[in-house]
């Protein structure tokens, strides 16, 4: 099993998007057993809301299913999670400040797997919840793929022990 947490700032555009995003993916490759999936806010700002309605819309117009209720990060999410997703460098700063600067070795940001590393543009502020969704769908698609090579390799060193 591996566990995934998907961070923005409020937990109710970008980090649902991803979460939503990201299970639909793994369910298409066979994969729903496989994987424990979530998504959290490093602010308290959205805690107890439901996904934005405009990244809602997005997400129906692309197929993608779910709701979400936003809630804030915790040091447990830290610990009980194999990834630590985070969206912008503001979120990794955020998360890092709350570790303390631990757990660096399992904080990305999202599109760091993408051949174009770079921010998921947020569209609180772009408005532009197509270009939020594209990204979004790049990163997923980036990271599930190597986390399958990573995790072929620790079964196949597994096999050979
Ligand atoms: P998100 O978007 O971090 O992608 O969920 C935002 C939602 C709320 C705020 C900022 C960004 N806010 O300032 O309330």
């Amino acid at each position: 099993m591996i566990s995934v947490t998907f961070v923005c700032l409020g937990n109710i555009c970008r980090s649902p998007m991803a979460e939503l995003v990201f299970k639909k993916m793994v369910d298409e490759r066979g994969l729903t057993s496989s994987f424990e999936v979530s998504s959290c806010g490093t602010s308290d700002y959205e805690v107890g809301n439901p996904i934005y309605l405009p990244a809602q819309k997005t997400l129906k117009r692309h197929g993608v299913e779910g709701a979400h209720v936003a809630r804030q990060i915790t040091m447990r999410d830290v610990k009980n999670n194999d990834y630590i997703l985070v969206m912008d460098s503001g979120n990794l700063l955020d998360v890092l400040r709350l570790t303390g600067g631990e757990y660096g070795g399992k904080i990305f940001k999202l599109l760091s797997f993408s051949q174009n590393p770079r921010d998921v543009a947020d569209p609180w502020y772009t408005r532009d919840f197509e270009k939020a969704y594209s990204d979004i769908f790049e990163g997923c698609e980036s990271f599930l793929n190597y986390v399958i090579e990573e995790k072929r390799d620790a079964l196949d060193y597994d096999k050979r022990h």
